[in-house]
């Protein structure tokens, strides 16, 4: 499903064929500029079926605008992007409307409503998009409540929590229409590394529990160590590599090897590097 990509780097990209569950998301050859400025080029990958998908880069390498474009507030310049099999590229308003409602999204800053408590906030999906009466609305907030741990702090505001405590509210909030797609914009920024470590064991558990289809785009290593099956590596607009966790992590490339180990020194030997510690 997926082609050898282009780079500018003239490097050889790896990119695992990957014989696995069907895709529900899938792009080729995406590529988006803002103003001469080339963000992703040719960006081939296929996001499986029930399993956890993470693309890593470097700060400022276009991961935000590739979540933004799979989801359909960005239109990429070229390429096909599908969602569930449909494509979302010049999709009617009602449409991707729709199409929304099938995916859960956990932004980078959480992105709560300060002014509304937990409870309000990981019920506020189910208010705008469901008919469902106060007290299923209710059972269905503390049953996600529970799932991440929040259950005793629904009526507090999220200035009174922990940021560790926010990520789980926006978890919650992002799972509780019960997506099968859910993308998380860098899950573990403005944690601390225990907590990190804390919000990927309960990435692992919800994965499992629900099913559902998870990417997840970040610059963290170590984090998607533990929750991935699949990996994608994008530096510079391209993605370098794509395969199986463990393909990516036992590739001899040293591309990928100077990208995992965060090395200055390699192929790439930038700078840039240093962010995708
Ligand atoms: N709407 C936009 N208009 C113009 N430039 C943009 C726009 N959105 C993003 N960019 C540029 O695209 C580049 C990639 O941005 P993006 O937010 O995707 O990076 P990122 O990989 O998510 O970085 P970080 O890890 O810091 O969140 C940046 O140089 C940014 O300035
Ligand atoms: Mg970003």
């Amino acid at each position: 499903m997926n082609s050898a990509v282009s780079s500018p780097l003239s490097l050889r990209p790896i990119h695992q064929n990957v014989a696995a569950p069907e895709p529900m998301i899938h792009l080729s050859g995406v590529t988006k500029s803002f103003g001469g400025n080339t963000i992703l080029r040719n960006v081939t990958f296929d996001v499986p079926k029930g399993r956890t998908t993470a693309v890593l880069g470097p700060s400022g390498t276009g991961k935000s605008v590739l979540l933004k474009i799979i989801i359909g507030l960005l239109a990429p310049d070229h390429g096909q992007v599908l969602v569930f099999g449909e494509s979302i590229v010049g999709m009617r308003v009602r449409a991707l409307f729709a199409l929304r409602k099938r995916l859960g999204v956990l932004f980078q800053d959480g992105a709560l409503f300060g002014s509304l408590n937990l409870f309000e906030n990981i019920a506020f999906p189910l208010r705008e998009h469901t008919r469902k009466s106060e007290a299923e609305i209710r059972s269905r907030v503390i049953e996600y409540a529970d799932l991440v741990g929040l259950s005793d702090h629904l009526s507090k505001l999220p200035g009174e929590v922990s940021g560790g405590m926010k990520k789980r509210a926006g978890l919650a909030r992002a799972l509780v229409l019960e997506p099968e797609i859910v993308l998380f914009d860098e899950p573990d920024s403005g944690l601390d590394p225990v907590r990190v470590a804390y919000l990927d064991e309960l990435v692992v558990k919800v994965q499992n529990e629900t099913g559902a289809t998870f990417f997840i785009i970040t610059h963290n290593i170590a984090s998607v160590m533990r929750t991935a099956d699949y990996l994608g590596l994008l530096y510079r607009g391209d993605l370098v590599a794509f395969g199986s966790k463990e393909v990516i992590r036992t590739s001899s490339e040293p591309l990928v090897q100077q990208f995992l180990q965060g090395k200055a020194d390699g192929p790439i030997g930038m700078d840039e590097m240093v962010d995708s510690r």
